[in-house]
């Protein structure tokens, strides 16, 4: 008769579900001379996979506050309309029953973790909820699988890589078991190959265990494909909705697009490719003439760096002999997974670590001997 069981739904015109509701909502923080939210109105679907993309101070972290009504409880502030979750007044729900339906994970994998020990900190929310520990024990080692964690269940939370905290923050939500899960951000403190974890763990929480997804980011070339909808906005307000096949004619700001289509949208193609592959494929006929590469003489050496080594603890050898110079006006990238030692490398070009080993010439002065006003 039918395919599998949503066709099955479908057919029996069985409706989608309304998990969440935002219904004509203003909102100004308390210390705030304007609205921070302005008229939103929206409605997501049980098991939807939502992305909202804008500008930063857009509202788009005050949106989704509403949802686990940190606004207003622990914002404050004035809040007009109403706000829905399965149908029932978010005002009517009790706080327990709000961590239970709805979770968020935020920026900061650091900020959420409050435990050492892995296991622990993942049974943390549920042992606030006084839960049954047999209950506790088996919520906690299905979201450890579910989130591929189990070869790091020994280990201490700070021990970890950036990566693996956010999937432990992540996991220690999910043991609530919430219908709803929100993400502030989630992988901007990640390298790109955690981040990339980070964001399939999340899109597999979507498609295997049917959870309702909204998600907030700002690096869209990496999540722009997963979402189901994309929901933009600016100054407060909701401007326009599309999804990554069919991305609104007006929207060709370059904070609302993945670069690759920004790219395209400029040159005023009709057709955006999202993915890096599929720009591969639309650019792979065009002919690109008189590009002239633009190679610049940085003869003028403004810093040097001379074999540089750096331990914070002995053996430890954060930092390994490096070399390199720099050029006046020429722009560098250094680029490393998370705890590869790019920030120790700029504390010691600032100043601020000085026990290193090697030498540091700015403006031909060793660094050692240039004092800082
Ligand atoms: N705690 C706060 N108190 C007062 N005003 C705030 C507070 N948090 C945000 N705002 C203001 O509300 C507006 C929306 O900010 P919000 O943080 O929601 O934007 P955002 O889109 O999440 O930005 P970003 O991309 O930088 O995280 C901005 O004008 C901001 O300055
Ligand atoms: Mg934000």
């Amino acid at each position: 008769m039918c395919d599998d069981i949503y066709t099955c739904f479908y057919q029996l015109g069985v409706e989608e579900l309304e998990i969440i509701n935002i219904d004509n909502v203003n909102f100004t923080y308390p210390d705030g001379n304007k609205k921070a939210l302005k008229n939103i109105n929206l409605k997501v679907n049980e098991g939807e996979f939502i992305l909202i993309a804008g500008p930063s101070g857009c509202g788009k972290s005050t949106l989704i506050r509403l949802l686990n009504r940190i606004i207003p409880d622990y914002y404050g502030g004035t809040l007009e309309g109403n706000v829905y979750i399965n149908n029932k007044d978010i005002d009517d729900f009790k706080k327990d029953e709000i961590v239970t339906n709805v979770g968020m994970v935020y920026q900061h994998p650091e900020k959420q973790i409050v435990l050492q020990d892995v296991e622990r900190e993942i049974a943390f929310g549920l042992e606030n909820l006084n839960k049954d520990i047999n209950f506790m024990k088996r919520n906690v080692s299905e979201v450890m699988s579910l989130l591929s964690l189990n070869g790091i269940k020994e280990k201490q939370t700070d021990e970890i890589s950036g990566g693996q905290k956010q999937r432990v923050a992540i996991a220690s939500v999910l043991a609530m078991n919430p219908d709803i899960l929100l993400f502030d951000e989630p992988i901007s403190q990640l390298d790109p190959i955690n981040g990339e974890e980070v964001l399939n763990s999340i899109k597999r929480l979507n498609v295997d265990m049917g959870k309702t997804i909204i998600l907030v980011e700002q690096r869209l070339d990496k999540c722009f494909h997963m979402a189901d909808r994309i929901i933009f906005m600016e100054n407060g307000e909701i401007i326009e909705e599309g999804t990554s096949t069919n991305i609104p004619k007006s929207i060709n700001k370059k904070y609302h697009l993945p670069n690759i289509a920004y790219v395209f949208r400029q040159a005023q193609n009709s057709k955006l490719p999202i993915t890096v592959k599929e720009g591969r494929d639309a650019i792979k006929d065009i002919e690109f003439k008189n590009i002239e590469k633009d190679e610049k003489n940085f003869s003028n050496k403004v810093l040097k760096v001379d074999k540089v080594n750096f331990e914070y603890e002995r053996g430890s050898k954060t930092l390994k002999n490096i070399n390199f110079d720099l050029g006046k006006g020429e722009i560098m990238a250094v680029m490393g997974e998370n705890g590869a030692g790019k920030s120790t490398l700029f504390k010691i070009m600032a100043g601020i670590i000085e026990d290193y080993k090697g030498k540091i010439i700015v403006d031909e002065k060793n660094l050692k001997k240039v004092q800082y006003k």
